[in-house]
């Protein structure tokens, strides 16, 4: 049986966290391992209901997703978590919490998220109609230590999805997909990856994936 470890996304908001992040959680489930995914909007949704964005909230909330990564790797599940995860503080002691922790660093500059914008926060934030909101009027400590850094402006997804797969394979943390003797989507499994890679707006490309 693998061993438990974490895929730690973290950036800027739209920056790709959470594309990258469903699609390498697919990806393992592919090949017969144990995975969770913790997404920012969700666990906020679900399970860190009531916290805000002023430091100490997120601090929580970061800790409670690393917590979490904590148990689920120890029952020797794999947990993929996309959040912001703006301090490098708190970052560090989740690392430290994990020990098998790999962090990707989803590179990519504020003006291209800006002209981007899809759910129009960054116009809101410019306004003053969202306060304290990463990168415009709050703090994004980048990482200096990551070990993947997607650039995700200039790179393909599928470039940043082979280097994510690629790390963790040549770091011994998953078997090279040609020693995998499970892989294959389930229907319901391809069934799902299609529903979500259409509600993030890549309809027309599920028929490359
Ligand atoms: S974190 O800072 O605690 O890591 P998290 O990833 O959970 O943040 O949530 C970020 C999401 O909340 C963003 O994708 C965005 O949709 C939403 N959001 C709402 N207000 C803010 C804000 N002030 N700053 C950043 N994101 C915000």
């Amino acid at each position: 049986m693998e061993k438990g470890f974490t895929v730690w996304f973290t950036g800027l908001s739209g920056s790709g966290k959470s594309t990258n992040s469903y699609r390498v959680y697919m990806e393992l489930k592919r090949r017969g391992i144990k995975a969770e995914l913790l997404d920012g909007d969700i666990i906020r949704t679900n399970f860190s209901q009531g916290l805000g964005f002023s430091k100490n909230d997120r601090d929580i909330n970061i800790r409670r997703i690393g917590f979490v990564s904590y148990l689920l790797n120890k029952n020797d599940i794999v947990s993929v978590v996309a959040a912001i995860s703006p301090y490098r503080k708190t970052r560090r002691l989740n690392r430290d919490l994990l020990g098998d922790y790999v962090e990707v660093f989803c590179d990519c500059p504020i003006n291209f998220l800006e002209k981007r914008d899809p759910k129009g926060l960054y116009k809101k934030a410019r306004s003053g109609e969202i306060a304290n909101f990463t990168g415009i009027s709050d703090p994004y400590e980048a990482p200096e230590n990551s070990e993947i850094i997607l650039k995700t402006a200039y790179e393909s997804e599928d470039e940043s999805f082979e280097k994510v797969m690629s790390y963790l394979e040549y770091n011994g943390y998953v078997l090279p997909d040609s020693e995998c003797t499970l892989c294959d989507y389930s229907e319901s499994e391809e069934k799902e990856i299609k529903e979500h890679l259409a509600s993030l707006g890549f309809a027309n490309r599920i028929t490359e994936i």
